[in-house]
């Protein structure tokens, strides 16, 4: 959702803003902005309603000078995308970015007003700054009016604060959301992620939970959430060149094409390509022979994922498994056994509902496990246990090399509870850990499909709707297929199970309606072709995505093709999952959306 970028610079800072805003497009944004201290020594903002381009246009108009600076992309909660609710928020004393949401606002809005405070947006956020503000004017230090005010706050943040009368001074806290800061030669930054600030510097802080930071030229000094000073280790960030395109148009279709490379770094995690084992590194306590029973949850795309690995689960590992959307979860009082385990799923590891159940299973005395994509993720600090997906940082908000490593990772984590349990033998084992060695190859192979799926794209896009059907493993992931398209798109889609079909869905089924069959062959194949036939019967036009035996099985359909290589059930979902993803590529390419941050949709969600 929003971003945070703020310098200390030695140069005029404006254009590393704005450079560093690019990067946090990803995110999903509706307004941006960016606050200087300008060598007169006001402060001053330029802000613009929708894409960066548009502030790129009010700063040529009217430059900023300062070498103090900060920058926001805002995803809009309290307030519309307007230039007014965009941020920085200002008064003559400080400026500020915020992501999160402040939950006591209106109280203190009404105390301050009533003070002679005067508002001039809508948002939670222009709170603080006013807040800050009368703490400066009653004498205090912007120091420790920042921390006095933000003593005051409810709700989550991460802040960035520049101040009228100290040009060598940033502050940054963090409380629910994340904060970085990143230490240059002479220079120093504080943002939302590492990607913000890795274009100036590979040497970060990571802030922890309730942690606050005056930054100067020269350093950082930080205090915990008692007020008390820390030092928090550094860390080295990755290149910046990983949120490049490099040759490619958009990122999602550099990071489909990442995937045999992501995939195998996820499978060396948890595959011994020697003995052909499989295991979990660093379980910590958590003995896997002790739980009867796994809920898994997670959010949107993660939670197909979650999905796929409920059949695994209950099939492999013998033990039962309940799947469900983060923000149900912690709502629907579930029953928790003594026995029970929680496990997440997140790309960011920061999605707000998915922490929310993830600290409610924890408070509830279950042990948690979570699959996670971003090193040091508020969700990678609170869980007891780390399965990382080893996909590298996901620009594109429609998410693809992560979906693919999480299966990955929920799949080495069903081999090993299977073992664990003696649910499977070693040559099982065996098996199934040389189907995992061998599919980063298979995608790669499955990936040689994308002119196939460039041409029926191009149909798909004149539709009116698709629909994506599957069984078994394949309905998870024609819910994925489905939420993809839409995605990207803007195409309706439905996902169902293939024998759903005639309980409704078949009623939209003409011959301009696409269906989509995710069938290779399998022990269930022959029941979905049943269901392909019954489409059939009523004209619909039918793309069937299938390996060589389950093409031959169909020859005598008239059907569209997409072939796939064949493999092990245990990873054909991950393998079946490229095609998908390029189908929707490609549709979304036809009608001209924006494929990398399409509309009101934001990467990291991190409110309910
Ligand atoms: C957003 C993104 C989705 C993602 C979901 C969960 O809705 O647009 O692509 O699947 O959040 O995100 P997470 O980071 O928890 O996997």
């Amino acid at each position: 959702m929003c971003g945070i970028i703020g310098i200390l610079g030695k140069a005029p800072v404006a254009q590393r803003v704005l450079e560093s805003l690019k990067r946090l497009e990803y995110r999903g944004y509706d307004s941006a902005g960016i606050a200087s201290l300008e060598p007169n020594g006001a402060l001053e903002r330029r802000r613009a309603s929708g894409k960066i381009i548009n502030l790129e246009a009010v700063l040529a108009s009217a430059p900023l000078q300062g070498h103090t600076g900060i920058g926001h992309t805002r995803w809009a909660t309290h307030g519309a995308p307007t230039e007014s609710n965009a941020h920085p928020h200002a008064t003559e004393k400080v400026a500020l970015v915020h992501n999160g949401i402040i939950e006591n606002f209106r109280p203190l809005r009404a105390r301050l007003m009533a003070e002679g405070h005067r508002f001039t947006s809508q948002t939670d956020t222009e709170v603080i700054a006013h807040l800050i503000t009368s703490h400066i004017l009653a004498g205090m230090d912007p120091i420790a009016a920042s921390e006095a005010a933000i003593g005051e706050l409810e709700g989550a943040f991460a802040l960035a604060c520049i101040f009228a009368d100290a040009p060598d001074l940033m502050f940054g806290a963090r409380r629910g959301s994340p904060l970085v800061i990143g230490i240059g030669d002479g220079e120093m930054f504080l943002g939302s992620d590492a990607i913000a600030v890795a274009p100036f510097t590979q040497t970060i802080i990571y802030l922890e939970e309730g942690d606050s930071a005056a930054l100067t030229r020269a350093g950082a000094r930080i205090k915990d959430d008692k007020g008390q000073p820390v030092t928090r280790p550094r860390a080295q960030v990755m290149g910046a060149a990983a949120a490049e395109k490099g040759n490619h148009r958009h990122f999602m279709q550099k990071e489909v094409y990442e995937q045999p490379e992501t995939l195998a770094r996820t499978v060396g995690r948890y595959v011994d390509g020697f003995s052909e084992t499989v295991s979990i590194p660093d379980l910590g306590a958590l003995d896997l022979a002790a739980i009867d029973q796994i809920f898994l949850v997670a959010c949107g795309t993660a939670s197909y994922a979650g999905r796929v690995a409920e059949y695994w689960l209950e099939s492999l590992a013998k033990i039962p498994v309940e799947c469900d959307i983060a923000s149900e979860f912690r709502y629907r009082s579930p029953v928790l056994g003594p026995k029970s385990a929680a496990m997440f799923i997140s790309q960011s590891g920061e999605t707000a509902d998915t922490l929310a159940a993830l600290r409610y299973a924890k408070q509830a005395g279950l042990p948690t496990l979570s699959v996670l994509n971003v090193p040091q993720s508020t969700m990678w600090r609170e869980t007891d246990c780390v399965l990382p997906t080893l996909a590298g940082p996901e620009i594109g908000v429609a998410s693809t090399k992560a979906f693919t490593a999480q299966l990955t990772a929920l799949a080495a984590f069903t081999i090993a509870l299977a073992k664990a349990r003696g649910t499977i033998d070693a040559d099982a084992e065996h098996r199934l850990a040389r189907a995992l060695i061998e599919m980063p190859r298979l995608v790669a192979q499955a990936l040689q499909c994308e002119p196939m799926a460039q041409q029926l794209g191009a149909e798909i896009a004149k539709s009116v709707g698709c629909l994506f059907l599957g069984r078994g493993v394949y309905f998870p992931l024609a819910l994925e297929g489905a939420l993809k398209l839409k995605e990207i798109s803007y195409l309706h889609a439905e996902g169902y199970a293939a024998g759903e079909l005639k309980h409704g869905p078949i009623a939209l089924v003409d011959e301009n309606m696409p269906v989509i069959v995710l069938a290779p062959k399998d022990p269930l194949f022959e029941k979905t072709m049943s269901n392909v036939e019954e489409v059939h019967a009523r004209g619909g036009k039918i793309i069937l995505i299938s390996d060589p035996p389950g093409h031959g099985a169909s020859e005598h359909l008239n059907v569209r093709r997409l072939i796939i290589p064949s493999c092990d059930g245990i990873v054909s979902p991950i393998v079946a999952a490229i095609p998908i993803q390029l189908i929707a590529y490609h549709t979304a390419l036809s009608r001209g959306t924006d494929v990398d941050q399409p509309r009101n949709l934001a990467k990291s969600v991190t409110v309910e």
